[in-house]
């Protein structure tokens, strides 16, 4: 049986940060920002908004969008490096919330590449008989430190939710791969506060924040490299050439990366979409966002053939092959 997206629902935080609001603890500026991210302004969670809860508007819109009892869902599964709290799982706000009452919750993390990873084990599920929510959330705003203007300036919050089942009806997944290599495990993430830098009062008077740190440089060439091989992989493995690819769908990190990685795959610029100026790196819910900005401005049309491709901490990285036999129906105001 083969499994498809069925709805996609979408929500970003309604406050906006642009490149000249952000704090003035950060030595940087609005021409640094374009010139070496694309990135213009990002979406901002407000004071009461967490994971959880932007979570959950994504997937009332995903299930309202395709008029989906929350009851007739068996899992949801949700990607996020920035969860609601170290336990329970996210997830399982989530499920309470929706009130999908025979539904397992569970959280992975797999970096900006989780969605994907996340999306590639729900289609196995999907194919199996089983209707799955799919979500990828970040509040990363609320994760960063704001005095390391590397890593400060690139990211925003939101979150995007997809409802994968087992139908032919909706955007269906023909080839996914994905790969880790977790040598470079140091290079991004947020060392402090779990089982191997546990929090205590001396390692934050040090400096040491429950924060994202990053190799900027580094991850910028292996996600070029990475994103590049894989998209091209994915294309010779379903034995489809990069013209008849109507849109890549990459993983809103930065301009200069999806050059670069259109570039390498042999994708021409006209057919890469791209909306990291206006929510910046919003990690494992960009592809989701992505997707559903798509559908509202009509891009995603009956017959095209998506590649979507994704690059985060880990490393883990991967791509997907997407074939439209239906507009799967969106929400994302
Ligand atoms: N404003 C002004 N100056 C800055 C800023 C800033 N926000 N950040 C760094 N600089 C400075 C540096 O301190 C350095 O100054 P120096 O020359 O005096 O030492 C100078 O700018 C150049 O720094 P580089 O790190 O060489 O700048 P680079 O051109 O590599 O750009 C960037 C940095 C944008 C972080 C780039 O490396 C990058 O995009 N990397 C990928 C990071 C990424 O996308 N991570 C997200 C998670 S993973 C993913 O989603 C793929």
């Amino acid at each position: 049986m083969n499994s498809s997206i069925l709805s996609v629902g979408a929500y970003v935080p309604p406050q906006i940060m642009t490149n000249q609001e952000l704090p003035a603890s950060l030595d940087t500026s609005d021409e640094w920002i374009r010139t070496r991210t694309g990135i213009e302004q990002r979406h901002v969670a407000g004071p009461e908004e967490t994971t959880a809860s932007v979570s959950i508007k994504a997937s009332e819109r995903a299930l309202k969008a395709m008029a989906l009892d929350p009851r007739e869902l068996d899992w949801i599964m949700l990607c996020t490096d920035t969860p609601e709290m170290w336990s329970p799982a996210t997830a399982c706000f989530v499920q309470d919330a929706l009130g999908a009452q025979y539904a397992s919750a569970i959280d992975l993390t797999g970096g900006c590449a989780g969605f994907l990873q996340t999306l590639q084990i729900a289609d196995k599920m999907a194919q199996a008989g089983e209707t799955v929510l799919v979500i990828g959330t970040e509040v990363l705003t609320k994760s960063l430190d704001w005095t390391d203007r590397s890593t400060a300036v690139l990211f925003g919050d939101g979150s995007g939710a997809v409802v994968v089942g087992p139908s032919n009806e909706g955007i269906r997944i023909v080839h996914a791969k994905s790969q880790s290599d977790g040598s470079q495990a140091d290079i991004l993430g947020k060392p402090y506060g779990g089982t191997r830098n546990p929090i205590t009062p001396e390692l934050v008077a040090d400096g040491h924040l429950h924060t994202i740190h990053m190799e900027g440089q580094k991850v910028f060439k292996r996600a070029v490299q990475d994103m590049g091989s894989m998209a091209l992989q994915v294309m010779q493995d379903a034995q489809i050439n990069a013209q008849d690819i109507d849109w890549v769908i990459p993983h809103q990190a930065n301009q200069r990366i999806i050059d670069a990685v259109a570039h390498h795959a042999g994708i021409v610029k006209e057919r890469v979409f791209s909306h990291v100026a206006k929510y910046a790196n919003t990690g494992s819910a960009s592809i989701v966002i992505a997707l559903a900005d798509m559908i509202r401005n009509g891009l995603v049309k009956p017959g095209q053939n998506l590649l979507t491709v994704a690059f985060g901490s880990g490393f883990s990285w991967g791509s997907q092959l997407w074939k439209v036999n239906q507009v799967p129906p969106a929400i994302f105001e």
